[in-house]
């Protein structure tokens, strides 16, 4: 009977899952072609009495809706329509995908990289300490007498004072000087770059937090040449071939005999300019060779061994090859700022 028919031709149809395009055609070929299932259901409709007609017209036309949707949904997944053409919302796929901004390196992340790069060429190996630093490794074992006014307040900023052995953060990266020659044994070549503290108040000449290089050599028969020499090629892969240097006699408790840096002006090349003050020369550096008090403090025969130091300040560094006037800029995360120096693919 047509009736059963319909029946078990809509259970089929009910369970039939699609799972591909070719499922797809061969569900369209059984029931909705001109020889299929639903027009052989509709021939068979015409021979039917009328009394059935009245009760079978609305059942055969619900199964013929439900084979066209069941064909209808299986094609938006499967069809041709699907493949070939590219539905609005979807956007366009042929167009190049939007790009994201790559962020720059730090200016003083690039010249600390540099600084370290000349050093390591020349055998010095990259060392570091903490930024929270006792008095033994950030003053006394420097060299630095109880009453020296850099212990006080007003430089350092203390975040424990312990009878004579304060906790504070590190104003230089000396300290790490202290921290390399306890641990090992002579010889040492280092260079140690960090961050440090001073209580100062913020201006576009001073800044409370910094950066610093500092450099150790300790051998037998280190010299005062050796530093001169060491410095002077630095200098020359920095700032260029033909850059001067000359050496002023200064004064660090942990170095003896100690000196100022100046290089020739990298602005107005030893002209005179605002940046030297029409001098020509501006300052780069202390150092000195390592004060044998020091080595002893360290368990170094100062008899045997003799070495020099350096320290200077990366923001410096990087003002003179940047003609940055400003210290703040380097802290206040401006991308205006950020994005002029040089993008590096990591
Ligand atoms: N620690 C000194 C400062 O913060 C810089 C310095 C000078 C370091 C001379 C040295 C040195 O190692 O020999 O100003």
């Amino acid at each position: 009977m047509l009736q059963d028919r319909i029946k078990q031709y809509t259970e089929e149809i009910e369970q039939i899952t699609l799972l591909s395009a070719a499922d797809v055609e061969n569900y369209r070929l059984k029931f909705l072609v001109s020889k299929g299932v639903v027009k052989g259901l509709f021939e068979e409709f015409k021979t039917v009495s009328s009394e059935e007609k009245r009760v079978l017209g609305k059942v055969l036309n619900e199964f013929k809706q439900l084979a066209e949707n069941k064909y209808q949904e299986a094609q938006e997944l499967f069809g041709k329509s699907n493949t070939n053409t590219v539905k609005l919302e979807e956007g366009d796929l042929t167009l190049p995908g939007e790009g994201f901004q790559l962020g720059s390196r730090h200016p003083l992340s690039l010249v600390r990289k540099e600084i370290v790069e000349i050093f390591k060429k020349l055998g010095f190996v990259v060392a570091e300490g903490p930024e929270i630093e006792d008095d033994w490794h950030n003053f006394s074992a420097l060299n630095f007498p109880p009453e020296h006014p850099a212990r006080d307040m007003q430089d350092t900023f203390f975040i424990k004072k312990q009878d004579g052995n304060d906790i504070a953060l590190r104003t230089h990266t000396s300290s790490v000087q202290v921290r390399l020659m306890e641990a090992g044994k002579p010889p040492f070549r280092a260079i140690m770059p960090g961050r440090v503290y001073r209580n100062e108040a913020i201006s576009a000449r001073a800044h409370c937090f910094f950066h610093q290089v500092e450099g150790l050599y300790v051998d037998e028969d280190v010299s005062f040449a050796d530093l001169k020499q060491t410095l002077f090629h630095f200098v020359q892969e920095l700032y260029g071939e033909g850059t001067k240097v000359r050496f002023r006699p200064s004064y660090f408790p942990f170095t003896e005999p100690s000196a100022e840096m100046d290089i020739s002006c990298t602005i107005c090349k030893g002209q005179g300019c605002q940046l030297c003050k029409g001098s020509g020369w501006v300052e780069i550096l202390g150092c000195g060779m390592v004060d044998p008090n020091v080595l002893e403090n360290c368990g170094i025969d100062s008899k045997k061994y003799s070495g020099f130091a350096f320290g200077m300040g990366i923001e410096r560094i990087t003002n003179l090859k940047y003609e940055i006037k400003d210290l703040r800029l380097f802290s206040e995360n401006d991308v205006r700022f950020l994005s002029q120096f040089e993008t590096e693919i990591i």
